[in-house]
């Protein structure tokens, strides 16, 4: 039943899927694996982790905190918070970043789906090996028809639940959704886990080799951790803005971030055994999570119906991040220029649709966009530029604004609203007001100084 005009979750256990399902998503099993691997493995995931706990679930507190208080999304919360001044455009900063990222992760998305497409007609097959699998992964990619087709019809799927609203639209997908995924995890898991070099796969994500670790991993691996938790763009705003007066958000942010942060392990479990397995390299890139495990479900039992499952999956989850990513801007639209839900929907869809073709042409299909800048494409940079820069900046910016403008003391009444305590809420505070802003501020910093590698 709707609180509000604007919606609400139907119950605070439909609000963490729907949140758990934004957090969840390609980061975890695309994003998450290929720049562990990049980045040499167990130090930089160590780092990833010591991120998720020190900076992101303080952030994830305070943007929850700024939503259910003012129960607007990011531009109209912060306004309403402090009237007259300039701090809304950090809320205008996120709806950027969420045009940026929702335009290349869409190509990502309709990737997965053309890998179903793929995995029905029995493509990876016993013949497979890593050459031809790289093959197809090329074959698929350079076809620009066929990518910008793909990222359309996900973006169309995507608008299609946003259109429907919060509890009837994005809660109930998750409802659906999320169990399918975790079952088809879990799966995945255990045939992974089988396969011999499980081992190896988990030294390579859990032994720290501290000397391959650099300013740059140290950066990645921040912004890693605000991607993988939607963080940083305020979508965990829009989506605390649903939250009702009493329902417990200490709880639920702490299921929200345990449950994000143990799938993105378990996703470095399902791609590292099998790519010793596959005998590849870890550092393969964008394309590492497709070619690497599309080239052994040849030779394994029942291969074909774990191909159809894998990318299912992955299809999945990568859906119910991108509603989240869609309706941060939606509600941009919805709440601060009034516009009606409907129109919203279709506008920032086709405006998402228009830059997520370069993204799309960028993987091989167009010479120019394939070789953008130094380390790849246009699709990395806009991942690198939105999903790590734009993230890291948006959630310093966050933290200043709740930590030193607004006020701890309001931020914490927000998120105990309904008497449930905030256990350690002196830690919280100093996190926020320092932690976050220094450490993201000293990492650019001598990022610029050193450069990347240092
Ligand atoms: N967290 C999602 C993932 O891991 C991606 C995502 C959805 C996101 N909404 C976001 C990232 C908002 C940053 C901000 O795949």
């Amino acid at each position: 039943m709707s609180i509000s005009p604007r919606g609400n979750w139907s119950s605070r256990f439909g609000f963490v899927l729907a949140a758990a399902g934004s957090a969840i998503g390609l980061g975890n099993i695309w994003r998450f694996p290929y720049t562990a691997g990049e980045n040499g493995g167990g130090a930089w995931v160590l780092l990833y982790l010591a991120f998720v706990f020190v900076i992101g679930f303080p952030v994830l507190l305070a943007e929850l905190a700024i939503g259910r208080a003012t129960q607007q999304s990011p531009v109209s919360a912060i306004k309403q918070l402090v009237p007259g001044t300039w701090w809304p455009i950090v809320g205008g900063i996120g709806v950027m970043a969420g045009f940026g990222i929702l335009s290349f992760y869409s190509v990502i998305a309709g990737i997965t789906v053309g890998y179903v497409g793929l995995s029905l007609v029995g493509k990876f097959n016993a013949t497979i090996d890593g050459d031809s699998s790289a093959a197809i992964f090329t074959g698929l990619t350079s076809n620009g028809v066929l990518m910008i087709s793909l990222s359309l019809l996900f973006l169309l799927l995507t608008a299609l639940v946003v259109r429907k609203g919060i509890s009837g639209g994005i809660e109930r997908a998750a409802r659906v959704l999320m169990p399918v995924f975790f079952l088809f995890l879990v799966l995945l898991v255990v045939r992974a886990m089988t396969l011999g070099t499980a081992a190896e796969g988990l030294a390579f994500l859990f032994a720290p080799d501290f000397s391959s670790l650099t300013v740059g991993g140290a950066v990645s691996a921040l912004g890693q951790a605000l991607f993988s938790l939607s963080l940083g763009m305020g979508a965990m705003i829009t989506y605390g803005s649903y939250l009702s007066k009493d329902d417990a958000i200490p709880i639920s942010a702490g299921s929200v971030a345990i449950f994000d942060t143990s799938i993105a392990l378990l996703g470095g479990l399902i791609v590292f055994p099998t790519l010793f397995y596959a005998g590849a390299e870890a550092t393969a890139g964008p394309g590492l999570v497709f070619i690497v495990m599309a080239s052994i479900f040849g030779s394994l039992p029942f291969g074909s119906v774990v191909s159809v499952l894998f990318y299912l999956l992955l299809a999945i989850a990568a859906l119910t991040s991108t509603i989240s990513l869609l309706e941060v801007i939606v509600s941009y639209f919805v709440d601060d220029r009034r516009w009606p839900r409907e129109r919203a929907v279709w506008f920032v869809t086709a405006l998402c649709f228009v830059l997520a073709v370069p993204s799309a042409l960028s993987l091989g299909a167009f010479g120019g966009l394939t070789n953008f800048y130094e380390r790849g494409g246009f699709l990395d940079f806009a991942n690198e530029i939105f999903g790590t820069y734009f993230l890291t900046v948006g959630a310093m910016s966050l933290c200043i604004f709740v930590g030193w403008k607004w006020g701890i003391k309001p931020a914490l009444a927000s998120i105990e609203a309904g008497g449930h305590r905030l256990p350690a809420a002196g830690v919280w505070s100093f996190l926020v007001r320092f932690v976050c802003p220094l450490a993201v501020l000293v990492l650019l910093v001598y990022g610029a100084i050193f450069g990347a590698n240092w």
